[in-house]
């Protein structure tokens, strides 16, 4: 298997429309990045697996969609404003900025200059509401999707059946004005997170920290992430977020290094004590069975949407040789290829381009499919394999007489004849 390093892949999702740099005609802005046609289909099939798995393949979880723009004392009250910043230095010389914690000395990596102190720099996008641009219009963009659940804890207790233990769960973007955004889409000022709330009877907290924390690493091995790049690395004390009583990381082996996927927190009942102390409002929870009241601990598994995109990318990456030919396949798990597979007509005459229409027509009310009747048919099998399309449909000239296709597999690289009725059948079970 051959290593992917970052250049390469970058190279690749330009090149093929998985992600290009943002605002691109007008030089590019920071580390800013817009998913393409085949990149969004990608990031989609990662959250609907994400929401699969948390939300809707349980009955304990349900999902919200907050706004991305909170009331300012939702992060007075959380912490945020006080707490959430980085240190940053100047370089006296240069003027450039660095963020303090990354520097190994105490003069400028760039040009050698003298730093000054540091001093904390808040991390939230400030904007205004409405049109007045002074201090008592100041709102900010979500440092973390968690809050709208927090905030939102008594509307869905009251509108809903649920009893503790259960869960809050939310995909949707995030806004941090990063010191040093880099990596590509590992950090970057605007992100999506998916972020789970699941709420506990404290006391029960350690044993459902502990089964998040294998659910989580399982989601990943489960869509093809390979377990020897993957760790679970436990936070030490001094490493703790300011509400955590313990948390661990998710960690990819990226070629940059190991590095953060996932964090899952034992927020024990920071957050809703917080709200409830700020807004007034009772945030406790009542357990009618037990006949109590307690303000519940909170379980928080807090994902990357983009970040996770990136590992499965880079996880997928592979070049081999195909009868001496190089070729560069992305080993996409079926689930989160963007085309679960394309139709070829073997040649552009005798009716296969018109047959070959047709299967791609029928497949594509069932899953999104690519058809492709330029070059020859080794090409187009290669242009596929390097967008990780998992299986090849093939018209010939034995289709036109007996009505069976080849199925060619992407990894395995083998070819079967199925009769074309049942193509369907036949890549359902194959996507799982
Ligand atoms: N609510 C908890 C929270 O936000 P976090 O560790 O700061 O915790 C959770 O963020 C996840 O969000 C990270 O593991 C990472 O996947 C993603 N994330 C955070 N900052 C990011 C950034 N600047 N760019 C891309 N993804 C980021």
């Amino acid at each position: 298997m051959a290593a992917a390093t970052m250049e390469k892949v970058v190279n690749l999702c330009k090149r093929r429309g998985f992600v290009f740099p943002g605002s691109e005609i007008y030089g590019g802005l920071g580390s800013s990045l817009d998913y393409g046609p085949l990149g969004v289909e990608l990031k989609r099939n990662v959250k609907d697996a994400w929401w699969r798995a948390v939300v809707t393949g349980r009955d304990d979880v349900v999902g919200i969609d907050a706004a991305l723009i909170m009331h300012p004392a939702v992060w007075e009250a959380s912490g945020h404003l006080a707490g959430f910043t980085d240190p940053l230095v100047d370089c006296r010389s240069c003027k450039q900025r660095f963020r303090a914690d990354d520097l190994q000395g105490t003069t400028c990596p760039a040009c050698g200059g003298e730093l000054t102190e540091a001093r904390q720099f808040n991390l939230m996008f400030k904007t205004f509401v409405g049109p007045m641009e002074d201090t008592a219009h100041v709102a900010y963009l979500r440092p973390e999707t968690a809050q709208g659940i927090f905030v939102n804890f008594r509307n869905v207790v009251e509108t809903s059946r649920l009893k503790i233990p259960f869960g809050i769960a939310q995909i949707g973007k995030s806004f941090r004005n990063e010191i040093t955004p880099g990596n590509f889409l590992f950090r970057t000022r605007e992100f999506e997170q998916m972020e789970l709330e699941f709420f506990v009877r404290p006391g029960d907290d350690d044993s459902w920290f502990e089964h998040w924390r294998e659910e989580r690493l399982r989601w990943y091995t489960d869509l093809g992430l390979s377990p020897e790049r993957l760790r679970v690395r436990p936070h030490g004390a001094d490493e703790l977020a300011h509400y955590a009583k313990a948390c661990c990381d998710v960690e990819y082996r990226f070629p940059f290094g190991w590095a953060e996927l996932e964090g899952i927190a034992n927020r024990t009942d920071f957050d809703l004590r917080r709200h409830a102390e700020h807004s007034g409002k009772d945030l406790s929870y009542f357990d009618d069975e037990r006949r109590e009241r307690f303000v519940p601990y909170v379980i928080e598994p807090s994902a990357g949407a983009d970040r996770s995109t990136l590992a499965f990318l880079l996880d997928a990456y592979d070049e081999d040789q195909v009868e001496g030919e190089p070729r560069i396949v992305l080993r996409l798990h079926p689930k989160l290829a963007p085309y679960k597979a394309a139709v070829f007509p073997l040649l552009r005459k005798d009716g296969q381009p018109e047959r070959a229409r047709h299967i791609y027509d029928a497949l594509r009310r069932h899953f999104p499919v690519d058809y492709d009747q330029a070059g020859s048919i080794g090409k187009r099998y290669r242009r596929q394999d390097e967008v990780g399309t998992p299986f090849g449909i093939t018209v010939d000239h034995q289709t036109m007489q007996d009505g069976t296709v080849t199925l060619r597999d992407r990894d395995a690289m083998s070819q079967v004849r199925i009769a074309e009725d049942r193509v369907v059948e036949e890549l359902r079970a194959r996507i799982g």
